[in-house]
């Protein structure tokens, strides 16, 4: 496995809308084990093919944060939330590609989700709590959405202006 960059807001590859997997290959197997080292270094709870400038859904998750219990990876090809609940939640997200800006986002409290896992079968599972919010964050991603555009104009475009501060700052070094 090899870990890969990930890309930083703003970046026009954030932005597009991924292309559905037709077939699962080695190579994109390979990408999503890639994705999940990449997760777990950054340390991270979530990662999208996008982020990493691969533009197909796939998106990788586990949000098993406790010390000293079983990680849950999953990888997700072609994920879709079939189901939203009516309970609203809020989280104080954050993003790999939007590093150290954190901000409060109220989504569906659960969610059915459907995908092909890394086999080709077809999964389907109902996901509450940090997974719920988890999931729809990556799914967002394939549809080039991100949780800054939940917020405020203004919020988006201070966390923005101080991404590109941070890229501006990663270039020179
Ligand atoms: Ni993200």
């Amino acid at each position: 496995m090899t870990k890969r960059p990930i890309l930083i807001h703003p970046d026009p590859r954030l932005r597009k809308l991924a292309a559905p997997v037709p077939d699962l290959s080695d190579d994109l197997r390979r990408l999503a084990h890639d994705m999940l080292e990449t997760m777990y270094d950054a340390p991270g709870i979530g990662l999208a093919a996008p982020q990493v400038g691969a533009n197909h859904r796939l998106i990788v998750l586990d949000c098993v944060k406790e010390k000293g219990a079983t990680p849950r990876p999953l990888i997700m090809f072609n994920p879709a939330v079939v189901a939203v609940s009516d309970d609203k939640t809020t989280y104080e997200e954050g993003c790999l590609s939007i590093p150290d800006q954190f901000a409060e986002v109220t989504r569906p409290a659960a969610v059915s989700v459907r995908w092909i896992d890394q086999n080709g079968a077809e999964q389907s599972e109902d996901f509450d709590g940090l997974w719920a919010t988890c999931v729809q964050h990556e799914i967002d991603h394939l549809d080039g959405k991100l949780f800054i555009d939940y917020l405020t104009p203004l919020k988006r475009q201070l966390i923005t202006r101080k991404m590109q501060k941070l890229k501006r700052d990663m270039a020179r070094v």
